[in-house]
């Protein structure tokens, strides 16, 4: 190449990086930009989100992973600190996930949720084989202890019970309820603020928005109250869809929960755009339903017309929590993107939703610049 060519090469080169730095910012860029999710609503709540496995480990992109920084200032983890996973055998605590979520959120210097110690789903089968109340209530001391104890001082919050209820606000006939009575739901608080007396303790579940099932929640945090557990907050899963539950219930149960004098967090949200099989749909991660092109109408991406209603039920909620967030601590997202959301694969397997602020390829949808926008005016 002789000077005159080198010099054409050259110029070229200075006009095309003069049009990137001036040229209009792509939305895919907007993970790496100063204002993000957690940044916008740094003096409202806490803005979360779930991690899985390969999130955890850092399998994942350079992009996917300074996402999670740069837009989230707490952690959840999405399935490895469940007792199936932290105790498969008996005594045998597989802790190396758990350390290293942990590790991420101190090093990241993020709110750390703590999900959960004791739910009647994933439990590892020989839990589930139990038939003697005393093996049961050693398993709940022991487990408590074990796993509490590990983490003490690091974690901010434990969902300490997670979903002890039924729909209609009874109490949940589950392992725990029928060998132990309701006197495991105020041990499990006992010993989880023994474990780890600074962290907050919560109780957490799901269709909270429920008249009878809100009852019901209140009534047991009361006996928990009543009885001496410290109970910080109440955790309301949000796993909603497009029109329900409404904001009145919604805004009914933040009123309520708050009125305990507890803090009020929306724990794991997403909003599904696809048809439910049943009338309502809850989370019982047990049920599960067939699929079939009816069930499972966006294979190919979202139309646009269901991109701008969930961008609207996005900021319709985010308006209101920030009409509540006095009473709201902690806002968490159950996933990062679309591609890792649950309820791609429930209640009916195989599915394309659509639920969170991320795409696929994570990058913010309509849902994320509406929920930015309650907080540019
Ligand atoms: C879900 C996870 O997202 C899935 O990966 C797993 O297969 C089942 O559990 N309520 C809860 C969460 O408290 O732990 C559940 O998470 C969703 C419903």
């Amino acid at each position: 190449m002789n000077q005159k060519h080198l010099r054409i090469v050259l110029a070229i080169c200075l006009f095309l990086s003069l049009l990137n730095c001036n040229g209009p910012k792509k939305e895919t860029e907007i993970s790496t930009e100063k204002i993000t999710l957690k940044k916008a609503y740094k003096e409202d709540f806490l803005i979360g989100t779930a991690l899985n496995s390969a999130q955890i480990n850092g399998n994942i992109s350079e992009k996917e992973s300074a996402l999670i920084k740069n837009q989230f200032n707490s952690i959840t983890a999405e399935n490895i600190m469940k007792s199936m996973h932290i105790q498969p055998t008996r005594d045998q605590f597989t802790f190396d996930m758990a350390d290293k979520f942990v590790k991420l959120g101190v090093d990241n210097n993020m709110f750390i949720l703590a999900h959960n110690l004791i739910w009647h789903s994933q439990l590892p089968s020989w839990v589930n084989n139990i038939k003697d109340s005393n093996e049961l209530n050693q398993f709940l001391q022991n487990h408590i202890a074990q796993l509490a104890g590990r983490y003490k001082g690091k974690i901010g919050g434990w969902d300490v019970v997670n979903e002890a209820l039924n729909d209609d606000g009874t109490l949940r006939k589950s392992i725990f309820y029928n060998l132990l009575g309701e006197q495991y739901l105020v041990d499990a608080f006992k010993l989880a603020e023994k474990a780890d007396p600074n962290a907050e303790l919560y109780y957490n579940d799901y269709s909270m928005c429920v008249p009878a099932k809100r009852d019901g929640a209140i009534k047991l945090v009361k006996m928990l109250q009543e009885n001496g557990a410290k109970v910080d907050g109440i955790g309301m899963q949000g796993h909603w869809g497009l029109t329900r539950p409404t904001l009145k219930e919604i805004e009914r149960s933040i009123l309520e929960f708050s009125s305990l004098g507890v803090k009020v967090m929306i724990t794991e949200l997403d909003i599904t755009v696809l048809p439910s099989p049943w009338e309502n749909a809850g989370a019982d991660v047990n049920k599960s339903a067939e699929n079939s092109d009816r069930m499972n109408p966006y294979p190919d991406g979202l139309p646009e017309e269901i991109q701008i209603q969930l961008a609207q039920r996005y900021k319709d909620i985010f308006k209101l929590f920030l009409k509540h967030k006095d009473k709201l601590s902690r806002v968490t997202f159950w996933g990062v993107n679309d591609a890792q959301s649950w309820k791609n694969n429930w209640p009916v397997e195989g599915r394309s939703d659509y639920t969170l602020l991320f795409d696929r390829n994570n990058n913010p949808k309509k849902a994320y610049h509406e929920v930015m926008s309650l907080k540019s005016k």
